[in-house]
């Protein structure tokens, strides 16, 4: 190569490099930020244009953009998980998330959503703090084995009157002295060890999604003997970095009967939960994780504000802030990037309805059995066991998809493939409970789910059904099989 070449090719190397740079801060560090500040105003004096961005979680979003993810949407409507997918009345029958479920917002609400929520929802006690408080690493050091175990008020009121209601902070994100992001809540810290990563060690693209999987993920809550809280722990035991599968996670659950955190009112079994594991159904081998996407590429686009560029901290749904995002990489436009992720998750709802109401039948055929067993019918013992079994392969299948937060997109196949398994498991499980049905004479087609008596009168609040948030097949295949009207079924 000659030197005129040689030099040319220097030249476009460091110019590739200063391109494929994030933004900067936009002004110099005006003074230190001290180690432990968790007041964001404070992060906003050095950070005007990211601090102005971040309050703006605290705003409704324009509607009419996303179909399943309406929850900031302009108007104030709460969004009822319970009236979207009346059949989770029936799976959740006996516990919190039966009573009072909405959808998500924005992360300045993190923590005043759970404040307002039917107080059954905080009955795990000051352990819901983790992730929703960045005080809980300091509380935890503070009370010891007491943060996990005392109610929630009597935690919560440990924190400073100014910081009650303080959502998702910049200190859960980054280092105050460098800005690098980095994860600091222990259950995070543990997890990512447990799958082969060193959480001090994570590469760039790898810690724009980290600093998320710090909550956007599923928990276990181990009880002692008196359905007390003893700790939190990710459920990531026997999975590796980029493979952390649904299969792994039920292993987990079932290790251990500590780690059935609730009883399920209908078929009388105790029974883990899984929540929003964006995080894992992202992560294992979608088309997006395995190009090197991050969380932050979708939700936190570089914008220009003023002279500045920055990354969005304004984070929300891809839908409501003009597929701004994808438009780095995808360069068909606004209207053909949406109806993608929209026909994605119509698919995943469609699949995911005729997978609810599957189970939530067999949920009360069970019922029916038990019903017959106290009767002084003899069932045979084995076959229940197989019964129980096959329902919590279902149902764990299930919540996952339910409790994952982007209807399919964030890894469509996967996601098919996890509800598909739901249906088989669910089959077998149909077939072994109409087998006793039909022995002892019981027509399982006289059978209902009686939605009306789940759905309305819900907790402190008298919630009802609202029938006009329920979702629809979009390929209307599921009223081949279930009445189309709510209250036959
Ligand atoms: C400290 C915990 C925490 C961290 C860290 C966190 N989130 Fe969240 N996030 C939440 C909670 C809790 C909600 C729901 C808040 C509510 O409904 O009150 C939420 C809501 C959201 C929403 C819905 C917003 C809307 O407008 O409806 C998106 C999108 C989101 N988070 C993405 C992310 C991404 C991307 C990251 C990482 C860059 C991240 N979150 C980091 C806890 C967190
Ligand atoms: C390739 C782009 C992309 C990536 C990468 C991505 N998301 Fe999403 N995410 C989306 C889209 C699209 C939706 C659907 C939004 C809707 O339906 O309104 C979504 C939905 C969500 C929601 C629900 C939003 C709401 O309004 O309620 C959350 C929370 C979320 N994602 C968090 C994450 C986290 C955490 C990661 C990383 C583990 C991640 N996302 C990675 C594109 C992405
Ligand atoms: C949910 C996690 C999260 C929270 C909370 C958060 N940030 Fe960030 N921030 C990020 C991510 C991810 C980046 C991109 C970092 C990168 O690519 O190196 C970023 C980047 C930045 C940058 C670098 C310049 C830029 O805009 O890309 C600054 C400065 C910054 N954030 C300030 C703040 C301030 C101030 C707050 C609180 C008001 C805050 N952040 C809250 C995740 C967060
Ligand atoms: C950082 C780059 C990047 C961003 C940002 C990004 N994508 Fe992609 N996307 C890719 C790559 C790479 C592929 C793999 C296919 C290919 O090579 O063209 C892909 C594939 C897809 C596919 C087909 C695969 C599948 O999972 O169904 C869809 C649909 C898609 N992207 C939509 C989106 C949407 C919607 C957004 C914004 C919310 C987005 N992408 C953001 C890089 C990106």
């Amino acid at each position: 190569m000659n030197k005129a070449k040689f030099l040319s090719v220097v030249f476009f190397v460091i110019l590739f490099l200063f391109a494929c740079q994030g933004p900067k801060p936009e002004s110099p560090k005006k003074f230190e930020i001290p180690e432990n500040e968790i007041e964001p105003s404070v992060w906003g004096k050095n950070y005007p244009v990211e601090y102005d961005l971040w309050k703006k979680t605290a705003e409704p979003k324009p509607s009419g953009l996303s179909r399943y993810k309406k929850g900031s949407d302009l108007g104030g409507t709460t969004y009822d998980k319970i009236s979207e997918y009346p059949f989770l009345a029936v799976i959740y029958s006996g516990m919190a998330f039966s009573v009072e479920y909405n959808e998500p917002r924005g992360h300045y609400f993190m923590l005043t959503d759970v404040l307002e929520i039917d107080p059954l929802r905080r009955g795990a006690g000051g352990v819901c703090l983790t992730c929703k408080s960045p005080y809980a690493d300091q509380l935890k050091e503070q009370l010891g084995i007491d943060y996990f175990k005392k109610t929630f008020d009597e935690v919560h009121s440990k924190i400073p009157d100014r910081h009650k209601e303080l959502g998702v902070s910049c200190i859960e994100c980054h280092n105050p002295k460098t800005m690098r992001n980095r994860i600091t809540k222990f259950t995070a810290i543990e997890a990512f060890k447990k799958i082969g990563k060193d959480p001090q060690i994570l590469e760039h693209q790898e810690l724009r999604s980290a600093v998320c999987a710090q909550c956007h993920v599923t928990y276990t809550i181990p009880k002692d003997e008196n359905k007390k809280s003893e700790y939190v722990f990710f459920p990531w035991d026997g999975s590796k970095y980029g493979d952390i599968s649904i299969e792994n996670i039920i292993k987990v659950i079932k290790s251990s009967p500590k780690y059935k955190e609730w009883t399920h009112k209908t078929t009388g079994y105790k029974l883990g939960f899984i929540r929003h594991p964006e995080y894992e159904l992202y992560t294992r081998n979608s088309v997006h994780f395995n190009a090197n996407v991050s969380c932050a590429d979708c939700h936190m686009p570089y914008k220009r504000v003023g002279s500045f560029k920055v990354s969005d901290h304004n984070i929300t749904s891809p839908l409501k802030s003009g597929m701004k995002s994808c438009i780095v990489c995808h360069s068909e436009g606004e209207e053909y990037l949406r109806n993608q992720v929209l026909t994605i998750q119509d698919r995943t709802i469609s699949t995911l309805l005729k997978a609810g109401y599957k189970l939530a039948y067999v949920a009360k055929y069970i019922e029916r059995i038990n019903g017959l067993a106290k009767d002084g019918k003899e069932i045979d013992n084995a076959v229940l066991a197989k019964i129980q079994d096959l329902y919590e392969e279902a149902v764990y299948r299930l919540i996952f998809i339910i409790a994952e937060n982007s209807v399919g997109f964030h890894n469509p196949t996967e996601t098919m493939r996890i509800l598909s398994d739901s249906i088989a498991f669910a089959s077998e499980c149909e077939k072994l409970t109409v087998r006793i049905l039909t022995e002892n004479n019981v027509d399982y087609n006289s059978i209902k789910l009686l939605l009306s008596e789940h759905l309305n009168n819900r907790g402190k609040k008298k919630l009802n059904f609202k029938p006009e948030q329920e979702f629809r097949d979009p390929y209307n295949l599921l009223y081949k099989f279930i009445p189309e009207k709510t209250e036959e079924r």
